[in-house]
């Protein structure tokens, strides 16, 4: 066995998730940049972040935004250069703060060298790096199986220059599958990895990991609409040996840590994952459908309180560390989906600010949470930059013969996720600050002239100084940061639960909705901390109401 050096240090830190394109345009071209990253530095130190996840920033043709990678080992010259990288690296640590990159490795860019030699007409060692296989019926006309991509549609594409050869896309059409039974895959992976490690990168939060190896490629024929080849794919023993392999040769040489970003993931799985040491932690994703139709993903669903904070407090028991989360770039922004982004704007994200950041286990903030940035009011998938919008659109158009308007309508709603990509509101000034002013890779959400760093910075009831404050108060807290969760009361109104360390308790106490609560779990407590000013210790809780008590 080799030696670990695994710190756990990685438990202390609250990770803030940087969307490239979109945090800060440092030479006014229109797109996010490292040099922008590294002049906002110094804000997210003040803020108490002590690790930055960046979405990817390799060479892409940017299909998906990044989550297609054309080299693993070049920095996506929109984005800057290596040089600024190492720059990034060096003044980060200089603030201790940690920089992991998203490592995407279930798929390459079809503009990759290794797909581009894959589908050359002489065979190359590069064609088993893929799915590839050939077609099924006369002339290899049907695709080989019926499994479909998670951006709707088949996962099947014919390659032209191999007439009858089909290679597999779990995402978007150039966004080609690797193949894990290729152990000449994994030691290229591993070689990135290390290249990545060796920079002085801390971490990776790994995209759709439990979705690497697929067992068999059979047709599934399961009721499935959606995600079908999911039992054959997610989830599989094969990524778990995949995973164990990656940690011995390369992970457990350096102290580091990996997040998975893990769709259908079960407590049993996460244990595994956990237990075998593949991974540190991993993002659910059942609290996500708590206000859409898991059967029909495009239609709004009315938003429950109770089928946010259930999932999510159930997995506090079911593991013992998880990542935790409210927003992302492929989700709503949150304070328009589970709040009220009008009238308690202020409230309600600091509310979800305070059930984030109590909640045990890594807290992830995205970028523009922090000042409680939220939905466009209207924005058509035609305008979208978003792929999965634009396939979904497509696709619903096909099969619900509803007009344009009520399909966009449906997607604005429930997963047009440029409302999370737009750039970061930093001022009133023209683009909000973004850059000066020439024109964005996605437009500037019009919130701005309100939602913005400089208007919250100076102002001591502002959302962004609440997270400020809270994000103190965790990082000095042994309760928050290692305690036991109890879940006291789950309804449409109040959540409550406890975090309970050694002989302390805290009590979180909070009000999902826009009217007074009355919660009679009167206790003997201290109010340490919550978004209201005045608050009398009673029973009766204003609208969205979120507070960490002491219980005496
Ligand atoms: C998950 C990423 O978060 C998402 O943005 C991307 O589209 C897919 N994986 C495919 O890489």
């Amino acid at each position: 066995m080799n030696k670990v050096f695994q710190s756990n240090d990685f438990k202390n830190r609250i990770v803030y998730q940087i969307y490239p394109a979109s945090f800060m345009d440092s030479n006014n071209d229109g797109w996010g940049d490292i040099r922008g990253i590294i002049s906002k530095l110094d804000y997210l130190k003040d803020l108490g972040i002590g690790i930055i996840w960046l979405s990817p920033i390799y060479e892409s043709p940017m299909d998906d935004m990044g989550y297609d990678i054309s080299d693993y080992k070049k920095i996506n010259h929109r984005f800057g250069t290596m040089e600024d990288f190492d720059d990034l690296i060096k003044e980060a640590n200089k603030r201790d703060i940690r920089i992991v990159m998203d490592l995407v490795i279930n798929h390459t860019s079809t503009e990759h060298e290794w797909f581009k030699k894959a589908i050359e007409p002489e065979k190359n060692k590069y064609r088993d790096y893929y799915i590839i296989e050939k077609g099924k019926g006369k002339n290899n006309k049907k695709v080989p199986n019926n499994w479909s991509s998670a951006f709707s549609g088949t996962c099947r594409k014919e390659i032209p220059s191999l007439k009858g050869m089909y290679y597999m896309h779990l995402f978007c059409d150039t966004q080609a599958d690797l193949n894990y039974k290729n152990e000449n895959v994994i030691n290229e992976i591993e070689e990135i990895i290390k290249f990545w490690l060796d920079k002085g990168v801390y971490g990776f939060r790994c995209d759709v990991i439990n979705q690497i190896y697929k067992t068999t490629l059979k047709n599934d024929y399961s009721k499935l609409l959606f995600n079908k080849g999911q039992k054959y794919y997610c989830n599989q023993k094969g990524m778990f040996d995949v995973l164990k392999k990656i940690r011995n040769d390369v992970l457990n040489h350096y102290d580091t840590f990996l997040v998975g970003e893990t769709s259908f993931l079960t407590p049993d799985i996460a244990r595994e994952f956990l237990k075998t040491n593949t991974l540190d932690m991993f993002f659910e994703f059942d609290h996500i459908w708590c206000d859409k139709s898991k059967f029909i993903p495009i239609l709004k669903t009315k938003f429950k309180a109770k089928k946010l904070a259930k999932p999510i407090l159930n997995w506090q028991n079911q593991v013992d560390w998880i990542a935790n989360y409210l927003e992302n770039h492929d989700q709503l922004r949150s304070v328009s989906r589970y709040g009220d982004d009008k009238k308690y704007i202020n409230e309600s994200a600091k509310m979800l600010a305070t059930f984030l950041l109590s909640l045990r286990g890594t807290p992830f903030i995205y970028q523009g949470e922090e000042i409680g940035i939220k939905n466009f009011e209207q924005f058509s998938s035609k305008e979208s930059d978003d792929i999965s919008a634009k396939m979904v659109f497509k696709t619903a158009k096909s099969i619900l013969h509803l007009k344009d308007e009520t399909i966009d309508k449906m997607i604005n709603e429930t997963l047009n996720r440029d409302h999370a990509r737009s750039p970061m509101q930093w001022n009133a000034n023209i683009n909000g600050g973004f850059n000066q002013g020439s024109k964005t890779w996605l437009k500037v959400n019009p919130s701005y002239q309100q939602i913005n760093v400089e208007n919250q910075i100076n102002d001591p009831n502002s959302i962004l100084n609440f997270y400020k404050k809270l994000i103190k108060f965790r990082n000095d807290s042994e309760i928050l940061k290692f305690g036991e969760t109890e879940t006291v009361k789950i309804s449409n109104s109040i959540v409550s639960f406890k975090r309970i360390y050694n002989d302390k308790t805290y009590l979180i106490i909070l009000n999902f909705s826009k009217k007074s609560k009355k919660y009679n779990k009167k206790c003997d407590a201290n109010l340490l901390i919550s978004n209201y000013d005045t608050f009398e210790n009673g029973n009766l809780y204003p609208p969205y109401f979120g507070g960490i008590f002491e219980v005496k």
